[in-house]
C-alpha cells in the first residue's frame, strides 16, 4: 500500500517536469476572494488557481467515477450542505466498508500546512491519492482512473483547458485540490461581528465568545482566524487509544495519540466530534472538556477541570452557532455539477 502509494507519487512528479511551457504562460490566475480578517493562503508553485482548474477539479470532487465500482465519491463523505464533512462517526466506503476515522470538515483546508488527522502529510495534491487507493474508500487506482478519464470526450477537453495534457494523476491531483482550495469560509455571523463589524451577535452568543476566547484554554490550541493553531495535540480522549494518531506516521512514542487540532467552523453542522465520532454532541464535548479529560501520558496541560453553569454551557453552544456560514454551505459555486 504505501510502495504503491510512493511509486505513483513518484510518477506524478516526474511528469510534472513535462509541463508545456507556453501554455504556463497564458494562464489566466482566478481570484480567490479572501474574507476580513483572513490571510492570503500559500499556495504550491505550479498549481496557480484558474476557473478551468477549479471547474474540472469540481466535476472529479462529484464523480464517482474516481471508486473501483463508481458507487462513492469525494462528496460522499464531504457533503457541502454539512459543510465538506458528514453525519457520521465512520463514514462508509465502497461494498459499505468502514475506515477507521470520521470525515473532516473540508472549511478553508487551502490554509492547512498537514493534511489529516496524523499532522503529516504537506500538500492537497498527495492527499488526493489517499482516498483513491483506500480499500475501505475508492479502492482503486489513479491510473486506472486516469485511463477512463482519457476515454470521456469531456474530461479530456476539461483536462486539456485546464492543464493542456490529457486525464493523468498530475492532473487529477492538481485539479481536485483547486477545487478544494476554493471552499473558503469566512461569513459566519462570528466573522460579521468581529470582522465586518456589524452588530449581529446577541447576548447570549457574546457571552460565549467571551468563555471561549477570554475565560476557557480553549485558544491555547483553536486560535488564530480558523479557530486552530494546526499543532497536533492529546485532548484526553482515552486512556488507550486504538488509534495511534501522529506516531501512525511517525513512529515517535512523543507523538502517540496526537491528533491535529480540528477547526472549529462550521462546527455546529459536523457531529459526531473528534478523530473517531466518538463524541455525538457538542453539549458532550463540552463536558468533556469540563472533566479535563482522561490521564495519558502525552495529554495536553492544557487541559484541566472546570465547572460550567448550565447557562454558560448553553451561552458556549450559541456561540458556536455563530460559527455556521450559510453562505458557503449554499454557494451554488461548490455545489454538484451533475445536478
Ligand atoms: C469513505 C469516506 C471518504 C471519502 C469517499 C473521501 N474522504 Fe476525505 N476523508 C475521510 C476521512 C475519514 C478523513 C480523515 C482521514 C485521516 O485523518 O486519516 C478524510 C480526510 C480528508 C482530507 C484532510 C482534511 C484535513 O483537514 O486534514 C481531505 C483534504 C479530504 N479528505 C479530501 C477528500 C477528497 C478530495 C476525496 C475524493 C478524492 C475524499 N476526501 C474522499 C473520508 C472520506
Ligand atoms: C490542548 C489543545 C486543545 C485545547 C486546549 C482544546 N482543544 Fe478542542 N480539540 C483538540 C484536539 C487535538 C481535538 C481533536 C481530538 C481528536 O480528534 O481526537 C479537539 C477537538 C475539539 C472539538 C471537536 C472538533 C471536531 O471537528 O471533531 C471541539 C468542538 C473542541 N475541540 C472544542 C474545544 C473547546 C470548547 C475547548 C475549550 C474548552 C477546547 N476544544 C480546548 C485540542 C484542544
Amino acid at each position: 500500500m504505501v510502495k504503491l502509494f510512493i511509486s505513483t507519487f513518484a510518477l506524478i512528479i516526474l511528469a510534472s517536469f513535462i509541463v508545456h511551457f507556453d501554455f504556463e504562460k497564458n494562464i489566466s490566475e482566478y481570484k480567490l476572494e479572501i474574507p476580513e480578517g483572513f490571510p492570503k493562503p500559500v499556495f504550491p508553485e505550479g498549481n496557480e488557481l484558474t476557473q478551468e482548474r477549479i471547474d474540472l477539479g469540481r466535476m472529479l470532487f462529484y464523480d464517482p467515477i474516481l471508486s473501483l465500482d463508481s458507487t462513492v465519491s469525494c462528496a460522499s463523505c464531504h457533503d457541502q450542505s454539512l459543510a465538506f464533512a458528514d453525519n457520521k462517526s465512520i463514514s462508509p466506503g465502497i461494498k459499505n466498508r468502514l475506515g477507521v476515522r470520521n470525515a473532516p470538515t473540508l472549511t478553508n483546508v487551502a490554509y492547512n500546512p498537514t493534511l489529516l488527522f496524523d499532522g503529516f502529510l504537506k500538500t492537497l495534491e498527495m492527499q488526493v491519492l489517499v482516498p483513491i487507493q483506500e480499500h475501505a474508500e475508492f479502492n482503486s487506482n489513479i491510473v486506472d482512473v486516469a485511463e477512463m478519464l482519457k476515454q470521456d470526450s469531456t474530461y479530456a477537453r476539461m483536462s486539456l483547458a485546464a492543464y493542456n495534457r490529457m486525464p493523468d494523476p498530475y492532473v487529477i491531483t492538481r485539479a481536485i485540490s483547486s477545487f478544494e482550495r476554493t471552499l473558503i469560509s469566512g461569513n459566519s455571523k462570528f466573522d460579521q461581528e468581529v470582522f465586518q463589524r456589524k452588530n449581529v451577535m446577541n447576548r447570549s452568543e457574546k457571552r460565549g465568545m467571551n468563555l471561549f476566547f477570554n475565560q476557557l484554554h480553549c485558544t491555547k490550541c483553536h486560535s488564530g482566524f480558523n479557530f486552530t493553531d494546526f499543532s497536533t495535540q492529546n485532548n484526553g480522549l482515552y486512556q488507550v487509544y486504538a488509534d495511534t494518531g501522529r506516531q501512525r506516521a511517525t513512529k515517535l512514542e512523543a507523538d502517540r495519540a496526537l491528533f491535529k487540532v480540528p477547526t472549529l467552523r462550521n462546527i455546529a453542522l459536523t457531529a459526531p466530534y473528534m478523530h473517531d465520532g466518538s463524541i455525538a454532541t457538542l453539549e458532550e464535548v463540552i463536558q468533556h472538556y469540563e472533566r479535563g479529560g482522561i490521564s495519558h501520558v502525552n495529554k495536553s496541560q492544557f487541559i484541566t477541570p472546570f465547572k460550567l453553569k448550565a447557562r454558560q454551557r448553553k451561552d458556549l453552544i450559541n456561540f458556536f452557532n455563530c460559527l455556521t456560514d450559510e453562505e458557503f454551505i449554499s454557494n451554488p459555486d461548490f455545489s454538484n455539477p451533475f445536478e
